[in-house]
Formats: C-alpha cells, sequence, structure tokens
C-alpha cells in the first residue's frame, strides 16, 4: 500500500505557509473556524478576493447562440456573460448606468441589445450605448463615458470564466491562472463535453463548507459507505499546485479499509449503485449478479469492458483509454470554489458560492454529456433548475448526500468551543484552499501544531 504521506507531492509555490511534503508529518495544519462563519471574515473575501480571482461562470453551452446571455450571480454582484451577433464573448456588470438599476432580471436568450425595464435605456450587445429615451434632457452623454462595465472572460473547453476586477486592473489572464491543470487533463478532451443541465441548490452552509466536502474523500468512510465496497479511498494519489489540486483515485475494487475483503458480488453492487448508469444499468434492481471474470482477468477488467462497450452504443470510441483510464477518477480543485470529476465519459463540476451572509451558498452542479467529436452535434442550452437542498434532487445517491450533510456540518461550526478546524494530510486540497486564501486577503498563514 502506499504511504498517503509519499502520494502527496507538492510543487513550488509563491504563496502561503512554508510548502511541505506530507502534511501530518510534523503535526496537523489548524484554520481558525470563524473563517467560516465570520461576517468580518465573509466581508474580506467579498473585497479582496471575489473581486480579484477568475472564477467559473457558466458553460458554453449556456451561451452558444449569439444574443444569448447568462447571468452569474455571487451574492449580491452580478456579471452579464453575453455571446454577441460578432461571436465573440463579453462580459459587463448588470447595471443600468442610467440611475442603477438591475439591467437584466435573468438569463435569456434570442436578444439584440440589453434594455433597462426601468426607463428603457438600451445597449448593444458590445455593451455600447443605443438609445436613451428622451435624450436631450441629459444634454451631451459622451458614448465613452455610458458604455456598459466591461468585465474580462475567457473560456476553458465548455467551461465560460469571469474575472470581475476593473479592466485595467493588472491580473494574469486565465490560462496563466489555470496554470498546470489544462496541460494535466489533455487526455480527456473536454472540448467534447456538452452540458446537460445545471441544479442549483440553495444550502445553510458557507461557500468553503460546502466545497471543502468536495476536497477530500476522508469523508467516503463517513457518509458514502456504499462507496467502500468499489472505490479505494485511500491510496489516491494527490497532487498540490500553487492554485489548485488533483486526487486520482480508482473505481472498481474495494477500499482497503474494510477489514474482510468483499467477494465480487460485492464490488459488483457497490459498483451498479454508485456509478452503475457508466455500464448502461440506470436502476440497481435490474443490475442482476455479478458478470463471470474470465480466466486471467478481474472483476475491474470486466467493468472496463462494459464501460467500453456501453459508450460504443454512444457512438463513442474510448479504444485510445487503457482500463485503469476508463476507472480512475481525476478530481481537480480549481481554487478557490469549484471542484471537476473527470473520467472519460463523464464529466461534472461542482461550484459553491457565497450567499448572503457566511452561513449562507449555492452549491451548484454542472453535469455534462461526452458527444462525439466528429460529427460533433450542436450546442444546446442546458436545462438550469434551482431546487431545494430536501427536495428529490436529480444529482445521484452521492452528491445527494454531501447535500445532505452539509447544512450539519455548518451548524457545529458555531459551537462557542470549537475554535480551530483541524487537517490531516489527507485533507491537503484544504489546506490548499486556505493558503491561497490567506495570500488573496492578505493575512496571517495557517498554523502548523503538533510539533
Ligand atoms: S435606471 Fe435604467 S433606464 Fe433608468
Ligand atoms: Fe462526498
Amino acid at each position: 500500500m502506499t504511504d498517503v504521506h509519499d502520494a502527496v507531492h507538492t510543487d513550488e509555490a509563491p504563496v502561503g505557509a512554508t510548502i511541505r511534503t506530507g502534511l501530518g508529518a510534523d503535526g496537523p495544519v489548524t484554520v481558525p473556524a470563524d473563517r467560516y462563519t465570520s461576517a468580518s471574515f465573509a466581508a474580506l473575501e467579498h473585497d479582496r478576493l471575489w473581486p480579484r480571482v477568475w472564477q467559473l461562470a457558466c458553460t458554453v453551452d449556456h451561451v452558444a447562440e449569439p444574443g444569448s446571455v447568462f447571468d452569474y450571480r455571487l451574492a449580491d454582484r452580478s456579471v452579464l456573460v453575453v455571446r454577441g451577433a460578432d461571436g465573440a464573448l463579453r462580459g459587463f456588470e448588470n447595471v443600468c448606468l442610467h440611475r442603477g438599476s438591475e439591467l437584466c432580471p435573468g438569463s435569456a436568450t434570442g436578444l439584440d441589445e440589453l434594455r433597462c425595464p426601468y426607463h428603457r435605456w438600451s445597449w448593444d450587445l458590445t455593451g455600447r450605448l443605443r438609445e436613451v429615451p428622451s435624450r436631450k434632457g441629459f444634454g451631451v452623454l459622451p458614448p465613452e463615458d455610458y458604455a456598459l462595465r466591461s468585465v474580462a472572460v475567457d473560456t476553458w473547453g465548455p467551461l465560460v470564466f469571469v474575472h470581475p476586477g476593473p479592466a485595467d486592473d493588472d491580473h494574469p489572464g486565465l490560462v496563466e491562472f489555470l496554470g498546470e491543470v489544462p496541460g494535466d487533463v489533455a487526455w480527456a478532451g473536454l472540448d467534447d463535453f456538452r452540458c446537460r443541465y445545471l441544479v442549483s441548490i440553495p444550502l445553510a452552509a458557507n461557500w468553503k463548507t460546502i466545497i471543502d466536502g468536495f476536497s477530500e474523500t476522508y469523508h467516503v468512510q463517513g457518509i458514502h459507505r456504499e462507496m467502500l465496497g468499489s472505490v479505494d479511498d485511500v491510496d489516491g494519489p494527490q497532487t498540490i499546485w500553487a492554485h489548485h489540486g488533483k486526487l486520482e483515485q480508482r473505481y472498481g475494487l474495494p477500499s482497503p479499509r474494510l477489514r474482510n475483503r468483499p467477494d465480487d458480488e460485492a464490488v459488483w453492487q457497490s459498483f451498479v449503485e454508485v456509478m452503475g448508469e457508466r455500464i448502461g444499468i440506470g436502476d440497481k434492481a435490474t443490475a442482476g449478479p455479478a458478470p463471470a471474470v474470465p480466466e486471467g482477468s478481474t472483476l475491474r477488467d470486466v467493468l472496463a469492458s462494459r464501460l467500453r462497450a456501453h459508450n460504443e452504443t454512444k457512438g463513442l470510441d474510448f479504444s485510445a483509454y487503457d482500463d485503469d483510464r476508463l476507472l480512475t477518477m481525476s478530481q481537480y480543485n480549481l481554487f478557490p470554489n469549484i471542484t471537476m470529476v473527470v473520467f472519460p465519459d463523464l464529466l461534472s463540476v461542482v461550484r459553491a458560492r457565497p450567499g448572503a451572509t457566511p452561513d449562507e451558498g449555492v452549491m451548484d452542479v454542472f453535469v455534462f454529456d461526452r458527444v462525439p467529436a466528429d460529427p460533433a452535434p450542436p450546442r444546446t442550452p442546458p436545462l438550469d433548475v434551482t431546487l431545494p437542498p430536501d427536495g428529490d434532487l436529480p444529482i445521484g445517491l452521492v452528491l445527494g448526500q454531501d447535500v445532505a450533510n452539509a447544512e450539519r456540518a455548518q451548524r457545529g461550526l458555531h459551537q462557542p468551543g470549537f475554535t480551530r478546524v483541524t487537517l490531516s494530510d489527507e485533507e491537503c486540497r484544504i489546506w490548499n484552499l486556505h493558503r491561497n486564501l490567506e495570500a488573496w486577503l492578505g493575512i496571517s498563514p495557517t498554523e502548523i501544531t503538533g510539533r
């Protein structure tokens, strides 16, 4: 078994606390608990983090057609991502320059202008002022003074990012910000994924409480026990880059935590319950017994063959991917607030947004399908829905368990005797979030205790 300390490696990173290999070798890292609950800390994030960091706004599918607009909301802020008639993507603050009304009440398609509902000033899709009713009464309105305030927009694969800082802000481009990640995940061909739907779930939890639940898999043995039959939740190597991080985790084999090693039947039942759709089994009740395993093979080999065959029925050729790639999850954490789960046939992105108070947040789940590269089908707008956390969520068993956990995780943080969060090396991606946060906010680094 790989020692987890060995499996964590760090690259040189110019921010935060001293970079170490193997958190936990000297003692845990502790993080002040009030970072998750205090209004003053949330205000710091509001002022120093969110206006100054690239963040996922929507997908290319949301704004594929000229005239489509996506309204990206982050607490009290709103950025409009707009596809112009010229095919270019632009970002604008969602405010009318007359008296400051919100310009667009939400996402839309088929627009040829952005028109304020209040007094009907309008702008073209490049942000240029177009029409002002009774314009003479204002005297001269210099166009350069009344262009919509633009926000930097860029794309990576199917993802659209915005950087809400001022246009003249000297910030890195998206490519620089993403750093090592695009090269690391190039094997997946992210351009071939289409967003099918976006589910938004308002939660009584801080955005960091939400995303922390997608930054470690230490909790599999806590809230996802159905997974233990079919995932190695212990030995997955993690990588910590300057801003981002990654876990690689193998599926189709049992957890080393299980003292009595499960037989193939138990592994099969766990696999179909957790991710049966990947091999065409949407309902565990229809799965039947474990398939026969040919001499010299393993159940994991059989699962990989099934996965390849199922995707062939969708016109997808996975012959370039070996069995291990098909059954190994690459989970990327992009600072500050998104997690991407990538398999050759599967992409899902979880984003955590802050709410109006430190105890409110929104968990967004973007679900993608891989489509054939040639000929690629046209892009269609995803279905966007907002659902309550206690409803019937179309996000699968495991993500549903994460939703059910988030508010409880937040409530405990308020108890007056609880002052610090304690992190092990398995939780190094949470530590990476905090040390970057410290750099962005200009605050003291986390402590390493127990020496
Ligand atoms: S506030 Fe928008 S037109 Fe008056
Ligand atoms: Fe989870």
